[in-house]
């Protein structure tokens, strides 16, 4: 019913995963396979609405539609039974925007910022970039290569005085580790965030992007003391391949933590996005769930499919296949190869443009990150690519 077997030409089109090949991979002939979008079409239900909109000619100033929010409370409603008031919600132009929006309201310039690397690299520019202190609580990683909290760190940072640390930034589905976190884990790290005054901003962009059995629960669903405490930011951006739309929310209940959040959005002036963001938005969250569950399907035939060439290759790249994400987080310390061979070994003998380990923090020396969101005929040229680089030939 969906077309997922074949690709649009992106190289045309400014997109950013294919127009920073140069830049950052010295060339343009590697597959690009880093950034988190897709090299899949947007759900027929999108575009649709967004032509329908362009044909109307005035793009003048225009409100995000209560029905827009509507759809995305049925969405939370449905999908995670998560029960949302219209007033918890806040319109923002992109997750990393509301993160600095919350470093702004809930801490001050020198106060302490947790976060949990190997991690999205953003959560600890935002944080240096607003003059606060960068707490690393690294995940801890078992003998199987399945990652976890270390709580009994977060326990030390936390109660280290001279850390002051008092908003924790949480990735839930993790990115890029793929942990989509179960909710005792949740919980045991929010009770201790809770009984020390640290808040949480729960950045839950990839919670739609689970697969079963695994199942995302939302930060906001533990309790109401986990919820009086919690940002949440979600969207559609990545669950339904409109990055570039720029648009999502932050859901905020405590109504004290919503007035501090109110004076830095005021401040910075977020206005009300775009004409087309908010048609398409609406229609992803309306009608956009068939399409979800199709996708799903073949994202997890990608993953198989990198699976089993991994496996025929002695292991020498081993991944804990991820139970949220479309990011694979290859683990390629039996390669023995520095960082900076491990990325020439991509780019020249693979040629795949991956993320490196490095760029999620010091804690992913050794992995490369692989982004399996394309058609399966980009999945095809990948496998080829890299079985070849395997058998020590080059593309
Ligand atoms: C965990 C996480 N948060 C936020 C973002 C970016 O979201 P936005 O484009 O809405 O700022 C990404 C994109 O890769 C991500 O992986």
């Amino acid at each position: 019913m969906f077309d997922f077997n074949t690709s649009l030409n992106r190289a045309q089109s400014n997109a950013e995963k294919y127009t920073l090949r140069p830049t950052l991979f010295g060339t343009h002939k590697v597959l690009p396979m880093w950034v988190a979008d897709m090299d899949i079409q947007t759900p027929p239900c999108v575009t649709s609405a967004v032509k329908k909109r362009a044909e109307h000619e005035i793009y003048g100033y225009e409100m995000m539609p209560d029905s827009a929010f509507e759809a995305q409370m049925a969405w939370m409603r449905q999908r995670h039974h998560l029960h949302v008031k219209r007033e918890w919600i806040y319109y923002s132009p992109s997750v990393v925007a509301s993160i600095n929006t919350a470093i702004r309201a809930f801490t001050q310039e020198g106060e302490g910022v947790i976060i949990q690397p190997p991690v999205y690299a953003p959560f600890e520019s935002s944080i240096r970039q607003n003059n606060r202190r960068v707490i690393k609580n690294a995940l801890r990683r078992d003998a199987s290569g399945r990652y976890s909290f270390d709580l009994e760190d977060l326990k030390a940072k936390i109660t280290c005085k001279t850390n002051r640390a008092k908003l924790l930034i949480l990735c839930s589905p993790h990115n890029p580790v793929g942990r989509v976190w179960r909710q005792e884990e949740l919980h045991a790290l929010a009770t201790l965030c809770l009984e020390h005054d640290v808040n949480i901003f729960s950045d839950e962009i990839h919670s739609d992007l689970v697969y079963a059995p695994h199942v995302h629960t939302p930060l906001m669903s533990l309790n109401s003391a986990i919820r009086a405490c919690s940002v949440t930011a979600v969207g559609p951006g990545k669950t339904f391949n409109m990055a570039g739309a720029s648009i999502s929310t932050a859901i905020i209940a405590d109504a004290g933590m919503r007035k501090r959040f109110d004076a830095e959005y005021q401040r910075i002036h977020f206005a009300e996005g775009s004409v087309f963001s908010h048609v398409a938005f609406e229609a992803a969250y309306r009608e956009g769930a068939p399409w979800l569950d199709a996708l799903l399907q073949h994202l997890q035939g990608n993953q198989e499919r990198l699976r089993t060439l991994l496996m025929h290759h002695n292991e020498s790249i081993t991944c804990k296949f991820p139970e949220g994400t479309y990011l694979a987080w290859l683990n390629c310390a039996k390669m023995a190869l520095k960082d900076s061979e491990l990325r020439s070994f991509f780019i020249e003998n693979a040629g795949l443009g991956l993320s490196p380990g490095l760029s999620f923090g010091k804690e992913g020396s050794g992995f490369m990150r692989l982004n399996f969101a394309v058609p399966s005929d980009i999945m095809d040229e990948a496998l080829r690519r890299l079985e070849r680089a395997l058998q020590g030939l080059r593309v």
